[in-house]
């Protein structure tokens, strides 16, 4: 690994991982790695290429050719699949669950780790996952595991999706946050769990606001100055 400082910030869906990688990268000016993105894009490929999300050996083929990149634009980092912008596609809740179900393959996972690792550059990275502490960057600087309950992370959701104009039924949201949580938790390879060195921030009565400064708190106690 090079001489980057690395943040691992891990957890389930919806506790807001996205918006305090994004806001932690931007104060530092570090690099971000979204790798849910990377397991959606490669579900919704494969989708498109007509593969089964069990079918391993052609996922693995898949992952190793997946022409994928992040091109950041002033409303965003956008998701680009063979130069498609796959942003919005990406975050139905079907590819979310496609994406659980293809990041549950232990080969997939392996095709893919590589690919994570080319993020990390000087000065630093923050990494957005289930596993960057645990298995991608087990040698992080600062591992942070950001939890809230599954209903305060599907009011969240359900808040989100109403707001962009589309319908959300609360019980089915935290149904699938529930299914997806257990799928991410209980796969052998890789589950989501807190790394043994990672801090616990439960942002279940926290605002964005109220994470980033404690995010920020722990940054500054490894010696940068924030
Ligand atoms: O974080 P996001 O909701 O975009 O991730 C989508 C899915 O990708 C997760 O439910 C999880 O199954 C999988 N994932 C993973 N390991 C990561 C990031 C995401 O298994 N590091």
């Amino acid at each position: 690994m090079t001489d980057a400082f690395v943040i691992a910030v891990d957890g389930p869906g919806g506790a807001g991982k996205g918006e305090l990688t994004r806001r932690l990268a931007m104060r530092l000016g570090f690099a971000l790695l979204d790798s849910g993105a990377i397991y959606r894009v490669l579900a919704y490929a494969a989708r498109k290429a007509g593969l089964a999300l069990f079918d391993e050996d052609s996922l693995v083929e898949e992952a190793k050719v997946l022409n994928l990149s992040f091109e950041a634009q002033d409303d965003g980092v956008h998701v680009m699949l063979n130069g498609e912008d796959v942003s919005s596609e990406i975050r139905s809740e079907r590819t979310a669950e496609g994406a659980s179900r293809v990041a549950a393959l232990p080969r997939v996972r392996e095709a893919l780790l590589q690919r994570q690792r080319d993020f990390c550059m000087p000065p630093g990275l923050v990494a957005d996952g289930r596993d960057m502490g645990t298995v991608v960057f087990p040698k992080a600087d600062l591992k942070i595991f950001l939890d809230a309950s599954p209903e305060e992370r599907a009011r969240r959701r359900v808040l989100q999706l109403t707001q962009a104009g589309r319908e959300a039924v609360f019980e089915l949201v935290l149904k699938e946050i529930e299914e997806r949580d257990a799928r991410d938790r209980n796969r052998p390879v890789a589950p989501l769990k807190p790394a043994e060195d990672a801090v616990l921030i439960d942002s279940t009565h926290l605002n964005i606001d109220e994470v980033l400064e404690k995010a920020l708190e722990l940054v500054r106690s490894k010696g940068i100055k924030v």
